[in-house]
């Protein structure tokens, strides 16, 4: 995805999706501090007190051809975003073949259509780049992001347990695959 596209949210907020690039590292920092100040974080493998993002890591990882950062934008301020990482291109065995996809949203903005359309520029990317099949893994507890996957046309294919430790309960993982 080179251009960047205007999308209107539930809420009538009109947005901009565009793909995240290496001069957008800031911006990315800025999106990461806030999001894990909020309740959305708990879902993730984002902590409050993180580490900030290694620069040069992050800016090859958002400009390397095999990835897709997409990042959603209301007016200057960066408010969601969502990735899809090919594994193992340069391996004759696994030839890139599954990408792993995430997305994380500010709260402010949850359930507002944005994780259905960052999915629809997902599965067109992975689909032009040679991707066959589209992994993601989920806490158990994540309703709204299992809704917005199997709506996608993700399937729950395994469990890891006991991955996480979240407000007193231990938390399962489970993986869902979407084969194209
Ligand atoms: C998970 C996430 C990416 C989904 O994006 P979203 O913009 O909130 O979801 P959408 O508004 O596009 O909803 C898509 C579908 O998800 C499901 N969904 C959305 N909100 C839901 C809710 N509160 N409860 C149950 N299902 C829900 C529905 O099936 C919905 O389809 P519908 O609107 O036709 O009913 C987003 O909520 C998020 O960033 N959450 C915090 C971080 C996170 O959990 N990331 C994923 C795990 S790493």
């Amino acid at each position: 995805m080179n251009r960047s596209v205007k999308f209107k949210l539930k809420n009538g907020k009109i947005i901009t999706i565009r793909r995240v690039r290496g001069t957008d590292y800031d911006a990315m920092m800025k999106f990461f501090d806030k999001f894990v100040k909020g309740k959305g974080a708990k879902f993730t493998t984002q902590y409050p007190g993180q580490p900030k993002k290694d620069k040069e890591k992050s800016i090859a990882l958002y400009n390397n051809p095999n990835n897709l950062f997409l990042g959603a934008w209301d007016g200057d301020e960066l408010i969601g975003e969502s990735t899809i990482t090919r594994v193992g291109v340069d391996n004759p065995y696994l030839q890139g073949r599954t990408g792993i996809t995430g997305t994380i949203i500010l709260d402010k903005y949850l359930s507002n259509g944005l994780g259905s359309q960052f999915k629809k520029y997902i599965i067109k990317w992975a689909r032009e780049n040679g991707v066959q099949r589209l992994e993601a893994e989920v806490y158990h507890t994540n309703i709204r992001s299992l809704g917005n996957l199997i709506k996608a046309g993700y399937n729950i294919i395994g469990i890891k347990h006991n991955v996480a430790f979240i407000d007193g309960q231990w938390l399962n993982n489970y993986i869902l695959e979407k084969v194209l």
